[in-house]
């Protein structure tokens, strides 16, 4: 039922303060301010790679996740879409733990990538929205996402219950490895409790957001980028936008912008920056500063202390609360979510199923 909602999309967008508490809850004991032992039966310290594959956004919540396994737990990761990684050569070594992310746990590609690691032998982990999906009944460990169920064709609450769980996941292999302390552990269990009032802060600048999708609405091109794990976050962003509004995007590195994208760039395209004030901001400014040069209207994804520095290179800016550095991928894609939405609404395509879409895509 969409309730007081036009769509499910944005009831299920409105739902995320709740279903991302609910889904850390079921990993993180609050009160010890660590991860629970008993929700993630994976012992990191006898995993020495992990090998993530998934389609579509669920990719996008490994691409954000690599680089918190790699900094919190020292741990290598592997990632690709699962149409790429079920034709290639595989190597399956006995000390790496293959995990697929998938909302639906139908996905055929996803599945099929599943069932070829099995099939070598491999203990594998899931992360999946359906509890009842084939993928969680065929995995060793299900690890599941409560966003509840997802009506919409575009993921939103599923994505960021996706991002809080692999979140847990990589304080938990910190912890297992001996990178992090319970110490350090429960600095990034703080900051992930933080996260459903921070979402929650973000869906306060709604009408602000409505009215910056105007400026992407009547565009043909819209550009998205970011370093890091705001890389993956644009990401995400171009591929809400191109779904809900049919409006072409791309998203990619910053640090790429010169190396090709660049050249789109004039005062009809719209350039999404994704630009929270981490350790790599400034040479997130430094790209804008090129964009801006040439002409190209940008729209910043910042927080408050970025807001400052930023200043008046950005056409518009979206200033979102101030909150921890490890969250920002949760926090971050809310707007992106809203533009896209917003986008779609004034362009007049069908959001909760758009063209072309399957919900689930169990077909390769
Ligand atoms: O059910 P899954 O998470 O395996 O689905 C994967 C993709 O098909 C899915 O994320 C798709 O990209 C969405 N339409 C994105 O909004």
């Amino acid at each position: 039922e969409k309730g007081n909602y036009r769509h499910f999309m944005a009831k299920e967008i409105h739902e995320q303060p709740e279903v991302i508490a609910r889904t850390l809850g079921h990993y993180i004991d609050v009160g010890a301010g660590s991860i629970r032992d008993d929700t993630i039966p994976v012992d990191f310290s006898e995993v020495s790679r992990l090998s993530i594959t998934a389609c579509g956004t669920a990719y996008y919540a490994g691409l954000v996740a690599r680089h918190w396994f790699e900094r919190l737990a020292r741990l290598p990761v592997d990632l690709d879409v699962a149409s790429e990684f079920r034709y290639r050569a595989q190597i399956h070594p006995a000390d790496e733990l293959p995990l697929f992310i998938s909302q639906s746990g139908e996905t055929a590609d996803t599945l099929a990538s599943l069932r070829a690691c099995k099939a070598a032998g491999q203990r594998l982990a899931t992360i999946v929205n359906v509890p009842t999906s084939t993928m969680a009944r065929e995995a060793n460990v299900v690890l599941p996402t409560l966003a509840g169920p997802e009506i919409g064709v575009a993921s939103t609450k599923a994505f960021t219950c996706q991002l809080a769980t692999l979140a847990a996941l990589a304080v938990k292999a910190g912890v297992d490895r001996g990178v992090l302390t319970r110490d350090n552990a429960r600095g990034f269990v703080d900051g992930l409790v933080e996260a459903p009032r921070a979402v929650a802060d973000v869906l306060h600048l709604e009408a602000e957001i409505e009215r910056i999708a105007r400026i992407i609405a009547p565009a043909s091109t819209a550009l998205f980028m970011g370093r890091g794990p705001s890389m993956a976050v644009a990401l995400e962003g171009a591929l809400k936008l191109k779904e809900l509004s049919y409006i072409h995007a791309e998203g990619f590195a910053a640090g790429e912008l010169k190396h090709g994208p660049i050249a789109l760039v004039d005062d009809t395209v719209p350039v999404i920056v994704v630009a929270p004030f981490d350790d790599l901001f400034t040479k997130t400014v430094s790209n804008m500063e090129e964009i801006a040069a040439r002409g190209g209207r940008i729209i910043a994804v910042t927080d408050a202390r970025g807001a400052h520095a930023i200043g008046t290179t950005a056409e518009e800016m979206i200033v979102l609360p101030d909150a921890p550095a490890f969250i920002a991928p949760l926090v971050m894609t809310i707007p992106l979510q809203l533009l896209a939405y917003y986008a779609a609404i004034i362009n007049g395509t069908d959001v909760d199923q758009p063209r072309n879409l399957a919900k689930s895509v169990t077909v390769e």
